[in-house]
C-alpha cells in the first residue's frame, strides 16, 4: 500500500541536523540488517538548488537549442525537475553507462550500454549527472562525447564528492558538494533501491 519513500522518509533523521530526531519507520526496508537512511539534503533544499542551477543555465543557453544528456539512471529525477524550469528550446536525451556493479563500489571499467539517438556533432551539449564521485564515469563520457565534435560540451552535476576523486573533472554547474558518504534518494540508488526517495539521504 505504502509507496517506498514519501511516508517513510518523513520520519528520517536528518544527518547532523537539529529537530529531525524521530527514528525512521522504514517498514519492510527497515529490517535490522538494513542500513539506515538519514536525510542529508531535504527536498526543499534540492528544489532551491535546482532553481539556482536552472537560472544559471538559462543565462548561458538563451538563444541556443542545446541537447541535455542525462546519465541514466541516477539523473532521471534531477533532469525532470531541471528541464521544466528551462524556457528555451532544448532536446532531452539519455545515455546509459555501466560503471558500478550492483552495490556501492565502482568497477572502474565504463562502457556505453544504451547509446544516444541524437546527432551530437555541432550541437551544444549539456550533460546532466546525479553525482561525480571518483570522476571515472564522467571523464569517460566527456571523452566519448568530445570525439563526436559537439559545438560545446558542459557538465551539470547535482552533487560532487570531491574527496573520492581519482581523475580531475570540471563541473560547470554544481548543486552541492557532499561528504564522503554513500547517498541515496532523488534518483540515487543503493542496489537499485531508494531512487524514489524525494530527499537525498545518507546510507549508514
Ligand atoms: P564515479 O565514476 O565514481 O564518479 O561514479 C559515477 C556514478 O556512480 C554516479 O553517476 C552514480 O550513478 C554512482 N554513484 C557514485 N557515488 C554514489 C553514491 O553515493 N550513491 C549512489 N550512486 C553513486
Ligand atoms: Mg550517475
Amino acid at each position: 500500500m505504502c509507496h517506498q519513500g514519501i511516508e517513510r522518509v518523513q520520519g528520517l533523521d536528518r544527518a547532523g541536523g537539529k529537530g529531525y530526531n524521530r527514528r525512521a519507520r522504514l517498514g519492510k526496508v527497515a529490517m535490522s540488517s538494513q542500513p539506515k537512511p538519514r536525510i542529508l539534503l531535504t527536498r526543499d533544499e534540492i528544489e532551491a538548488t535546482v532553481n539556482r542551477l536552472a537560472a544559471e543555465i538559462k543565462k548561458d543557453y538563451r538563444g541556443k537549442s542545446p541537447i541535455l544528456i542525462g546519465v541514466l539512471k541516477g539523473s532521471f529525477m534531477f533532469m525532470a525537475d531541471l528541464v521544466r524550469l528551462l524556457d528555451f528550446p532544448l532536446e532531452v536525451e539519455f545515455i546509459r553507462l555501466s560503471s558500478y556493479g550492483r552495490g556501492r563500489e565502482s568497477s572502474g571499467k565504463i562502457k556505453v550500454v544504451q547509446a544516444l539517438r541524437s546527432e551530437v556533432k555541432g550541437r551544444d551539449v549539456l550533460i546532466i549527472e546525479d553525482i561525480v564521485d571518483t570522476g571515472l564515469t564522467i571523464s569517460f563520457l566527456l571523452d566519448y562525447l568530445r570525439k563526436k565534435k559537439p559545438a560545446s560540451l558542459k557538465l551539470c552535476a547535482l552533487t560532487d564528492k570531491p574527496s573520492r576523486r581519482q581523475t580531475p573533472v570540471t563541473i560547470d554547474y554544481l548543486g552541492f558538494t557532499v561528504p564522503n558518504k554513500f547517498l541515496i534518494g532523488y534518483g540515487l540508488d543503493w542496489d537499485e533501491k531508494f531512487r524514489n526517495l524525494p530527499d537525498i539521504c545518507v546510507l549508514e
